[in-house]
């Protein structure tokens, strides 16, 4: 974790919040690689949960949504960690923090950070959802929530999607967006932040037609990770025992990933059953039911949701993808990204700076950068040249050499055989097209 958090600082991946104030807890920013990983992330995903299918539409809701929302959600009354406080050294645990010894509240209990007895409260509930205020006045009545999580915005927007694309159930919402939670025991780098981009999409289903829809989408959601590049044998599913169930759900699975630190989930498989669509319909007034036009019969649906934290997964492919290897008695590190997630596909390197090889690199860069994110280094010797794209994980280096000014050829090197294939410039495009699309 150490070399990954390392590398993801020195190349430009992830950067802390605000650092030069310090940094804010578990807050990140993706840097110029991040953002380029982020979104191939979050592309892909949309290609396959969007526009490859004909039965899930896409939508953008608010962060922002009507209070009354997450009072139906059950997020104000059940979104909640039990906190103890120590009362010597004022930090803030979660009631079942391992570390605590003995019982918060009681004599022997041992604050786990100043080693004070007694010192510890009885367990409070703390509600993880950030509450802020809309308009001018802060008015404590109608507090205004960030959004714990996307699915919402998607339940509230069932029947306006259902009847603006006229779908038939069963269909799917799925949704890209930013949620907050105010985590007490955040960590692991970008693993659990407070603020992170959710992957989330809701399938409605006739009831009784549920648990063959889990089963479904747990197998498609294993595949996708699978097609990603993940090793296969760092995932497997953990199914939720009765203790282990979130508020709204009837079953649940995690697709766990077995990061530096462990198995973790990666992402979750509920079948919530009519739980978000019955409440919205109690506490808006308004009917959430389907009316089948085969056999007029009317109902709320079952909902199938798969979830997935972009961050978390970004961390997944980055653990997956890093490598140190020997190389000519030289270490090299490389992050072998699938071509398709890879930041920058194209590295352009003129051999030297002169004999007219940075203007014909500068051409081929130039056609490159039409199709593929590419990246045009003259700067210090060519070997040094390539470690950095191993790094940056790029998959193809296009050197342009003495030979190249005379016959029109380039030499193209690949990031993981360090094969070297000479190519005549005409043919670069089509070569580079047969490697990097997916
Ligand atoms: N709508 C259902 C839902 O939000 P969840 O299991 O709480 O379910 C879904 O979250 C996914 O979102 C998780 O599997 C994880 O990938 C991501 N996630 C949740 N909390 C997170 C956090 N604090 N930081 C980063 N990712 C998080």
């Amino acid at each position: 974790m150490e070399k990954l958090v390392s590398l993801a600082k020195r190349r430009g991946f992830v950067f802390q919040s605000s650092e030069i104030y310090g940094g804010l807890g578990s807050v990140w920013d993706y840097g110029p690689l991040g953002v380029e990983l982020k979104k191939n992330l979050t592309d892909r995903w949309w290609q396959t949960m969007v526009h490859r299918r004909d039965d899930i539409e896409g939508v953008e809701a608010a962060i922002l949504m009507h209070p009354k929302v997450w009072e139906a959600s059950g997020h104000v009354a059940g979104f909640t960690d039990p906190l103890v406080d120590c009362k010597q050294c004022k930090n803030r645990f979660r009631a079942d923090d391992d570390r605590i010894k003995g019982t918060p509240g009681e004599e022997d209990a041992q604050c786990p950070e100043c080693g004070s007895r007694g010192t510890l409260t009885l367990p409070r509930t703390f509600n993880l959802m950030f509450k802020t205020f809309m308009g001018p006045v802060e008015d404590a009545a109608a507090p205004i929530y960030l959004r714990p999580e996307t699915a919402q915005g998607s339940y509230v927007n069932f029947l306006n999607v259902q009847q603006s694309a006229r779908q038939k159930i069963p269909f799917g919402i799925a949704q890209v967006g930013k949620a907050f939670r105010n985590e007490i025991t955040p960590g692991n780098f970008i693993f659990r932040t407070r603020e992170f981009e959710q992957m989330e999409m809701q399938f409605f289903v006739k009831p009784g037609h549920d648990e063959e829809w889990f089963e479904y989408w747990r197998d498609e959601r294993l595949r996708w990770h699978r097609e990603l590049g993940l090793d296969t044998a760092k995932l497997r599913f953990h199914a939720h025992g009765p203790d282990e169930l979130a508020h709204y759900a009837k079953r649940a699975e995690d697709l766990e990933y077995e990061f530096p630190f462990g198995w973790q989930e990666l992402e979750g498989i509920h079948n919530r059953g009519d739980y978000d669509l019955s409440r919205h319909q109690e506490f808006s007034g308004k009917k959430l039911q389907y009316l089948d036009p085969v056999t007029n019969e009317r109902f709320v649906p079952f909902v199938i949701e798969t979830a997935l934290g972009v961050g978390r997964l970004l961390l997944a492919v980055m653990a997956d993808a890093y490598r140190e290897e020997e190389v000519d008695g030289a270490t090299r590190v490389v992050m072998g990204f699938h071509p398709t997630l890879a930041p920058i596909k194209v590295g352009v390197f003129p051999l030297v700076k002169k004999d007219g090889m940075p203007e014909l690199a500068r051409n081929v860069y130039d056609g490159v950068r039409k199709r593929f994110r590419a990246f045009y280094d003259e700067k210090g010797a060519i070997g040094r040249r390539y470690r950095r794209q191993d790094e940056a994980g790029t998959p193809f280096g296009v050197t342009i050499d003495g030979e190249s000014v005379a016959e029109g050829t380039v030499t193209v090197r690949d990031r993981d055989t360090l094969q070297q294939d000479r190519i005549a410039v005409d043919q670069l495009a089509s070569y580079l097209t047969d490697r990097l699309q997916p």
